[in-house]
């Protein structure tokens, strides 16, 4: 009996399968707003009956996005454009999530396919970073300036705002981005957060600015499920471990939060990640072991058995694939035909079944 096309239940949402499509940012947006090329994007992946797109990282103010092409939701404008694209995906039998997203010390920089770097901050499409500490990410970078209390509190209201927007746009899952070297992650991580006061220091301390986000959105929220995606390791000596996600994710049991996202890294130039099939599962699985958690595993998971057996493992609960779904937007349909398993197809597409 295959597990990966068992449904996955939360308490107020059902995902049609256990295959989700993961975050992918895809810098086509103009000052945040979401257009055609978003609504075609993650419309194929509902006609493809995946369980749960979730939408790219989604800067909660124009200075937390990664480059000046991110997707935003700083504003109402944003937000009928999105309900659009939630609206279309809900009408093909998928969930929809969003994963709200604030970049830190790495914002600011240029869209991947013309190169990486950072803009200075009095360029046209950059502008100054903040960040838990004045360290940069890379040592070319213009340094970020640390937030003041003052600016941190601001923040986790800029996350509520934004959650606020969510909930009005119909998504059904808000994922807060705590993963990747991105802001809440710059908070979790020794080697970037040397702050003395209240937010920096013990393992308290640094998952203080997370622990408040969720206190604050979670006011909004009516139906919706409350995810959170960390890196469950820096790679890098002296950094945050799978040890601490464990005793996060414990804590997030207990306040509201319904979904662990486990992928890893992202936190320092200098890591060193041993990417290989299922590198990142082992996280999952022992997050899930020791807390009890609905936990999704990511990374290199590209074929349906593997996808199956880390499900009949028991290491998740369900699986998140990027790039596959890049290569195969119906990589759903895919994966059921390597499991021979018969699933019904979106009645526009069943014809694609009959052979030539
Ligand atoms: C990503 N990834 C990513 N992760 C995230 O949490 N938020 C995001 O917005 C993005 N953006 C993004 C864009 C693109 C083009 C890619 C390829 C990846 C990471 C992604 O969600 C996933 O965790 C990794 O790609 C590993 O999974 P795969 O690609 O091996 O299935």
């Amino acid at each position: 009996m295959s597990l990966l096309f068992q449904s996955l239940q939360l308490k107020n949402h059902t995902l049609q399968n256990r295959i989700v499509v993961s975050p992918m940012c895809q810098y086509s947006a103009e000052d945040g707003f979401a257009n055609n090329w978003h609504l075609v994007h993650l419309g194929q992946f509902a006609t493809g009956k995946a369980g749960l797109i979730m939408q790219e990282a989604t800067a909660v103010v124009p200075e937390g996005r990664i480059t000046y092409g991110d997707l935003g939701i700083w504003k109402d404008e944003h937000v009928p454009f999105l309900k659009n694209i939630v609206d279309f995906v809900h009408s093909q039998g998928s969930l929809m999530g969003i994963q709200l997203a604030h970049a830190g010390r790495k914002a600011s920089t240029n869209k991947p396919w013309i190169n990486r770097n950072q803009f200075l901050p009095n360029d046209v499409n950059g502008w100054q970073t903040v960040g838990v500490s004045p360290l940069p990410f890379r040592e070319t970078d213009h340094p970020p300036v640390a937030l003041s209390k003052d600016a941190i509190k601001q923040i986790i209201q800029d996350f509520k705002t934004a959650a606020q927007r969510a909930v009005n746009a119909g998504y059904d899952i808000i994922e807060l981005h705590a993963a990747h070297g991105y802001l809440i992650h710059q908070f979790f991580s020794p080697l970037i957060n040397n702050r003395t006061d209240e937010y920096g220091g013990s393992f308290e301390n640094r998952i203080r600015f997370l622990i408040e986000i969720i206190e604050e959105v979670s006011k909004v929220l009516t139906t919706q499920s409350l995810w959170v995606r960390i890196s469950a390791t820096d790679w890098a000596e002296g950094g945050w471990t799978c040890y601490e996600s464990v005793k996060l994710t414990q804590i997030l049991k207990n306040i509201n939060i319904e979904v662990i996202d486990v992928s890893t890294g992202g936190a320092v130039a200098h890591q060193q990640i041993p990417e290989s099939e299922n590198y990142q599962v082992p996280f999952a699985n022992r997050i899930k072991t020791e807390t009890g958690m609905i936990t999704g595993a990511v990374g290199l998971i590209n074929n349906a058995q593997q996808a199956e057996t880390i499900l009949q493992n028991k290491e998740a609960d369900f699986i998140s694939v990027a790039r596959g779904f890049l290569q195969n937007p119906h990589l759903v349909y895919e994966f059921a035909s390597q499991l021979n398993i018969a699933i019904d197809w979106a009645p526009q597409y069943e014809r694609g079944k009959e052979s030539f």
